[in-house]
């Protein structure tokens, strides 16, 4: 149960650099069970995430390690028991994302149903319904996901659009399970996510016939056998837009590097017309990959008002939502953010109104009037990017900011406060 102690206010100045993405990895060690042998997974953060999945693989038979190098190797070859156990889908929602790969390789599944969120209500129906249109015959036993499909799936043209749009991880899972299928398969309303984009190209290299990557509308055409994959994740994109954040928020400046600004349109986007600097850093003579190229992002003064509707990619993501909350909260104006992917995403709201942001909440929106100054206070860290708005309102406020559970945080963040200190962040972790 560590706690992070916070000295503000500070300013950023300094090189970051970004680690690979864990919505990209963790499908994509998935997806090393579709195909018997061993797979290597390169770039992956070292995250709490992580090691529960490798944990839930493990389960299910496959030999899993972290080599010395950082890569992790999958060894899939023996898949003995084809159950997600729910000790460890209720820890990592993201364990769904088993259930359409050990159906296409093993013919039956049984996953746990992943429980309560703190961002709120999130059901996997639309994953079901997709695995069903695939011929699966499932069932729900004793609060697991049971799942058949002895004969093989079937491709099929298939609708995966929901009341919030498209589904990141339940395109993953019926994408997945459709490259061992017979035939055809069209995925229509499909998540456009880089990381799921990721995960299509990373298949490919296993086998597979998928087109369509990037845009709604996914085929798949169904191949007999898939092989292991060696494969370097994408950065996140996500850790990249909240150290754009810390730099703006600070009033600093940060090289970001190992970032990819064409995942992050809309948020370099709202960024640039609150008054924040972002520029591409030409990938010169030093740089010797694409992968290393970045940005840099600085802010001088005090940032502008704006209004954000959170949507699914390539519209403003979700998960920067409360850090730009945080951000606003010192903005010179009044802001509306609109939380149209996980209406009721706002643990963050009284933590920061802890801090003394103003804010005001309506149903799924949120009023943000901005003020002179945030206040430190102790906090509670609730869930993972909430918890990243409040470190980051912590480095902006005045005095010692204490958060509790961070936990939350290591989630998705690998070692943070090693990250911020060395660009003058005073962030010290402690057990409590
Ligand atoms: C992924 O979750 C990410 N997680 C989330 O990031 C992210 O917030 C989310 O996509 C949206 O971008 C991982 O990749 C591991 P969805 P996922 O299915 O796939 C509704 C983080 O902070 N829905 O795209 O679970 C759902 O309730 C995490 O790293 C259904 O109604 O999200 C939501 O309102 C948090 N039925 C909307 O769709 C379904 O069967 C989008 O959810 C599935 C989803």
């Amino acid at each position: 149960m560590d706690v992070f102690r916070i000295e503000g206010p500070v300013r950023l100045s300094g090189t970051v650099t970004v680690n690979g993405s864990k919505n990209a990895s963790l499908p994509i060690m998935a997806a090393a069970v579709l195909a018997p042998g061993k797979s290597v997974l390169k770039g992956a953060p070292r995250l709490s995430d992580i090691s529960v999945f490798s944990q839930l693989l493990t389960d299910i038979g496959c030999k899993v390690a972290r080599e010395a190098n950082g890569n992790i190797s999958i060894d899939s070859t023996a898949i003995g028991k084809p159950v997600g156990e729910y000790d460890i889908v209720r820890k990592m929602r993201a364990g769904i994302c088993i259930l359409g790969p050990l159906l296409a390789r093993c013919g039956k599944a049984q996953v746990s149903m992943p429980g309560g969120c703190a961002i709120g209500y999130r059901p996997v129906d639309i994953h079901l319904r997709g695995l069903r249109e695939l011929g699966a015959e499932i069932n729900l036993e004793n609060g697991y996901i049971v799942a058949d499909a002895a004969r093989g799936l079937q491709g099929n043209e298939i609708f995966l659009g929901g009341p919030f749009g498209s589904t990141v991880l339940g395109t993953a899972n019926v994408m997945m399970a459709a490259t061992l299928a017979k035939g055809t398969t069209v995925i229509e309303s499909a998540a456009c996510e880089p990381e799921v984009a990721d995960l299509a190209n990373c298949l490919n290299k296993m086998g597979a016939k998928i087109t369509g990557i990037g845009s709604p509308r996914l085929v798949i055409e169904g191949v007999k056998q898939l092989r292991p994959f060696e494969y370097q994740v994408i950065p996140d994109r996500i850790e990249a837009g909240t150290f754009m954040v810390a730099a703006a928020i600070t009033k600093g400046c940060l090289h970001i590097n190992n970032c990819r600004l064409q995942d992050l349109m809309a948020v370099v986007d709202k960024l640039r017309h609150i008054g924040v600097t972002v520029e591409a850093e030409k990938s010169g003579p030093l740089r010797r990959e694409a992968s290393e190229a970045g940005c840099i992002v600085t802010c001088s003064g005090r940032v502008r008002s704006t209004d954000i509707t959170t949507q699914p990619y390539p519209g403003f993501p979700t998960d920067l939502q409360a850090q730009f909350m945080a951000l606003l909260a010192l903005a010179d104006g009044n802001s509306i953010i609109i939380e149209k992917i996980f209406p009721d995403r706002f643990m963050h709201v009284a933590e920061l109104s802890r801090m003394a942001a103003d804010l005001r909440k309506e149903g799924s929106a949120v009023i943000v009037s901005g003020v002179d100054k945030l206040i430190a206070a102790p906090v509670m860290a609730s869930d993972l990017r909430a918890s990243a708005a409040l470190v980051l309102a912590g480095l902006a406020a005045q005095g010692t900011t204490i958060i509790n559970r961070v936990y939350h945080i290591d989630r998705g963040y690998e070692k943070i406060e090693e990250r911020l200190n060395p660009v003058g962040a005073k962030i010290t972790r402690e057990s409590a």
